[in-house]
């Protein structure tokens, strides 16, 4: 767990994590040449993992939404990529991103990774490097709206300290914690 208190640029965000099965794989910040690599990520991603990402259908990512989605401001939308290198090529195996709404002190957070990826933590390390970015700029909540059966994606989100309620009606359950208090 890296310190909270220290100074972090967000925007040259890069830590090199050593995972359980020898690889290494690098967290970074999403940057305006990375629309091949984002666009890429999501056309691997199953039916399923784009519905639990973005709660519907989604077919594709339009050029705006790729624009949207990596020319970030690193204030009010901070984005990570979880990237593997093989060959000298680099892909997107998970992104990671929280956008501040109307109060510049609270985010929604959401991850996609990879299916052939999920279960081996990525989705924690995402979180965990984002609260710490959060936590550096100001950001003092995180939130998230979660589909009722994604339960990897609520078991992160328990295992680090969010409190959820459910809404009955809608199958959504909306979630957060202070970024200060997650632990990983
Ligand atoms: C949901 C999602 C982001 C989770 O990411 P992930 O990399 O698969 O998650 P992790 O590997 O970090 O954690 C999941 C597993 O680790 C376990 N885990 C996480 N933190 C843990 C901890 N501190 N201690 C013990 N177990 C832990 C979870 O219980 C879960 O167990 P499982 O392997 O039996 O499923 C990913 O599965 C995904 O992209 N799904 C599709 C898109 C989606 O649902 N997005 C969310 C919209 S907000």
């Amino acid at each position: 767990m890296a310190d909270r208190d220290m100074q972090i640029d967000a925007k040259n965000y890069r830590v090199n994590v050593p995972m359980l099965d020898g690889a290494v794989i690098v967290i970074r910040a999403i940057r305006p040449d990375d629309q091949e690599r984002l666009h890429e990520h999501f056309e691997g991603l199953s039916e399923k993992s784009v519905y639990f990402r973005f709660m519907g259908i989604r077919r594709d990512l339009s050029p705006q939404d790729l624009k949207h989605l990596t020319e970030l401001d690193f204030k009010n939308h901070v984005g990570l990529a979880a990237t593997l290198t093989e060959n000298g090529r680099e892909r997107f195996i998970g992104v990671g991103r929280y956008i501040c709404g109307a109060d510049p002190t609270r985010a929604e957070v959401a991850f996609a990774i990879l299916d052939g990826f999920q279960g081996r933590g990525i989705g924690t390390l995402l979180l965990e490097h984002l609260s710490l970015i959060a936590d550096a700029n100001g950001v003092a909540e995180f939130e998230a709206d979660v589909l009722g059966e994604n339960r990897q994606m609520l078991e992160v989100f328990a295992h680090s300290g969010f409190e959820s309620h459910r809404s009955l009606d809608s199958g959504i359950v909306h979630l957060r914690s202070l970024t200060s208090k997650l632990s990983f």
